[in-house]
C-alpha cells in the first residue's frame, strides 16, 4: 500500500452502519452492524465503499448460516496502489496514481474494468470491485470481483501520453493480473484501444501473446463480436423484463438517460428501436430534451463528432438539475456513481429506474424511490451484460474458437433473462427490493463457495 495514511498502530476504527435496513419485512438482525474500517480509509468519509457496506448490511439477515462468513465481503482480498510515471510530450515527467483491487476470488479469477478518471479514489475502486463480485455471482459467471483505475483526466493527454500511461500502469499491476488471476476490461474513459495496449504490454512482459488477459479487446485481437454493445443490450433486456412485470409497454414509453457513452448510448438506441421515446439525455457537457423524442442515431453521431450531447440541434437545453425531474417512465442513470441522491431522488417521476452505471443511487435515494413506489433495477443485475460477454470473450480466447454475433446475443439474452427471473422471484419471496434480492442471490453464491473451499491454511 503505497499511499496508506500513516497512523499509529491501533485497532481498525469501527463505524456504525446507516440505521435503515430494507423497507420490506427483513428478519431482525441479531445485533447492530458495525464495520471495521481499514486504516487506509477515513471512517468519516467512506465514499462509495460506505454505500457498499450498507448494502451488505441489508442482505446479512437473509444469509442464514452463511452469515458467519459475511466479514469476507466487507474487506477486499487485495488492494494494490501504484505510482505510474510517464514522460509527457513536453519532456517533463508526470506521476499518476493507479489502483487494482481484487475484492473476492472465491468463485474464480478477479474480473472488472479499468477506469481513467480524475476523481478515482481507492474507496471508489474498492466499491466497484465489490460490486463486480456481486454482479458476477448474480449472473453466475465463474469470476470473483476486481476493478482498477488511474486518477487522470485522459482528455488532457495526447494519444502518445495515454499509451505510455496505459502501458506503464499495466506493467505495474502485472504482478497481480493474468488470464487465470484477474482479467481487466474497459470502463469509464477506457476502450478497445486501451485494452489492446494492455494486452500487448502484458504479453511483452510474459513473453507470449496472452489474449485472455483482458476482455473488451478489438475483434482482430481476440475480442468478441457483440462485446461493445453488450452492457447496453443487457440494460435493455433486463429493462424490458422488468417493464413487463409492472405492466409498462416499451412502445411509446418515455425514457431519460444520464450518460450517453458506451452504456447509455447503446441502451438509448435499443429502447428507441423498440419504439420508446428518448425524451431527455444528460452527459458531462449538459442536458438536452425533446418531448416528442430525440433522434437517437443523429444524437449518437453528434456525440461521436463533438464529444458530448450539448449543442445538439433538434432539442432544447436543460437547466442544471432539471434532468432528474423529466416526465418519463424509465430513467437510466448510465454515467457515474452517486448521481441519484437524497437531494434529487424526490424529483424523479419515472415508474422505473434501470441502473446502467455502477452505484448511481445512494442508499438514502434508494429508500426515497422505494417509498415513491418506483421500481429500481439495480446495477448488479442491470449492467451485467458487459461482463457476461466478457466471459464469452475469455472462453473464446482459451479455445481459440469464435462464435457468431447472433450466438453471442442469444446467449447473452438468455443469461440476462434467467438471472433477472431468479432475482425477481427472490424479491417476491422475501418481499425485498430488487437490489437486496440480487445481493441475496449473489452473496449466497459467493459465501457458499467460500464455505465449501474452507479457510486456508
Ligand atoms: N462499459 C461497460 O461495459 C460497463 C459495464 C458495466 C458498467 N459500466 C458502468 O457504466 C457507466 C458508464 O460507463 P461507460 O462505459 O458508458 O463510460 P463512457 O466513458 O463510455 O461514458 C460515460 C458517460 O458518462 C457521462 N458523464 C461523465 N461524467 C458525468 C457527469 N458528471 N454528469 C453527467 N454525465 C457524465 C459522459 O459524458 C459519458 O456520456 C459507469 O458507471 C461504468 O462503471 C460500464
Amino acid at each position: 500500500m503505497a499511499t496508506a495514511k500513516s497512523k499509529k498502530a491501533s485497532p481498525a476504527p469501527v463505524t456504525k452502519a446507516a440505521p435503515k435496513t430494507s423497507a420490506a419485512a427483513a428478519p431482525a438482525p441479531t445485533s447492530a452492524p458495525v464495520h471495521q474500517v481499514p486504516s487506509y480509509l477515513d471512517p468519516n468519509h467512506l465514499g462509495p465503499w460506505g454505500i457498499y457496506l450498507t448494502q451488505v448490511d441489508r442482505v446479512t439477515p437473509y444469509l442464514g448460516p452463511l452469515a458467519r462468513w459475511v466479514e469476507t465481503l466487507k474487506r477486499p482480498k487485495r488492494a494494490l496502489i501504484v505510482d505510474v510515471p510517464i514522460e509527457m510530450d513536453n519532456g517533463t515527467i508526470a506521476h499518476f496514481e493507479g489502483y487494482r483491487v481484487q475484492h473476492n476470488v472465491s468463485r474464480g479469477p478477479g474480473k472488472g474494468g479499468v477506469r481513467f478518471h480524475q476523481a478515482v479514489t481507492l474507496s471508489e475502486v474498492m466499491a466497484l470491485a465489490a460490486w463486480m463480485s456481486v454482479k458476477n455471482a448474480a449472473v453466475n459467471v465463474p469470476y470473483g470481483g476486481a476493478k482498477g483505475g488511474i486518477r487522470v483526466d485522459p482528455r488532457t493527454l495526447s494519444k502518445g501520453e495515454l499509451e505510455r500511461l496505459t502501458r506503464r500502469y499495466t506493467s505495474e499491476i502485472g504482478i497481480i493480473i493474468g488470464p487465470h488471476k484477474d482479467i481487466p476490461a474497459p470502463d469509464v474513459n477506457t476502450n478497445e484501444k486501451v485494452m489492446a495496449w494492455m494486452m500487448d504490454t502484458y504479453s511483452m512482459n510474459v513473453g507470449a501473446t496472452a489474449t485472455g488477459v483482458v476482455t473488451g479487446k478489438p475483434v482482430d485481437l481476440g475480442g468478441s463480436l457483440g462485446r461493445r454493445e453488450a452492457t447496453g443490450r443487457g440494460v435493455f433486456t433486463v429493462g424490458v423484463e422488468a417493464a413487463q412485470q409492472i405492466g409498462l409497454p416499451i412502445a411509446g414509453a418515455r425514457v431519460a438517460v444520464q450518460g450517453f457513452g458506451n452504456v447509455g448510448g447503446i441502451a438509448g438506441k435499443l429502447f428507441a428501436e423498440a419504439g420508446a421515446l428518448v425524451v431527455a439525455v444528460q452527459d458531462h457537457t449538459g442536458g438536452i430534451a425533446n418531448d416528442k423524442g430525440l433522434n437517437v442515431p443523429k444524437l449518437l453521431d453528434h456525440v461521436a463528432e463533438t464529444g458530448g450531447v450539448a449543442g445538439f440541434k433538434g432539442a432544447e437545453a436543460l437547466k442544471p438539475g432539471e434532468f432528474w425531474g423529466t416526465k418519463c417512465d424509465i430513467l437510466i442513470p448510465a454515467a457515474l456513481e452517486g448521481q441519484l441522491t437524497k437531494e434529487n431522488a424526490g424529483k424523479v417521476k419515472a415508474k422505473m429506474v434501470i441502473e446502467g452505471a455502477n452505484g448511481p443511487t445512494t442508499p438514502e435515494a434508494d429508500d426515497i424511490l422505494q417509498d415513491k413506489g418506483i421500481l429500481v433495477v439495480p446495477d448488479v443485475i442491470a449492467n451485467a451484460g458487459g461482463v457476461t460477454v466478457s466471459y464469452f470473450e475469455w472462453v473464446q480466447d482459451f479455445s481459440s474458437f469464435f462464435w457468431s454475433e447472433e450466438e453471442i446475443n442469444q446467449r447473452l439474452v438468455r443469461i440476462m433473462k434467467e438471472a433477472f427471473a431468479g432475482v425477481w422471484n427472490t424479491a417476491q419471496q422475501h418481499k425485498v427490493s430488487l437490489r437486496t434480492a440480487t445481493f441475496i442471490v449473489a452473496c449466497t453464491r459467493i459465501l457458499t463457495a467460500r464455505d465449501q473451499r474452507g479457510l486456508y491454511p
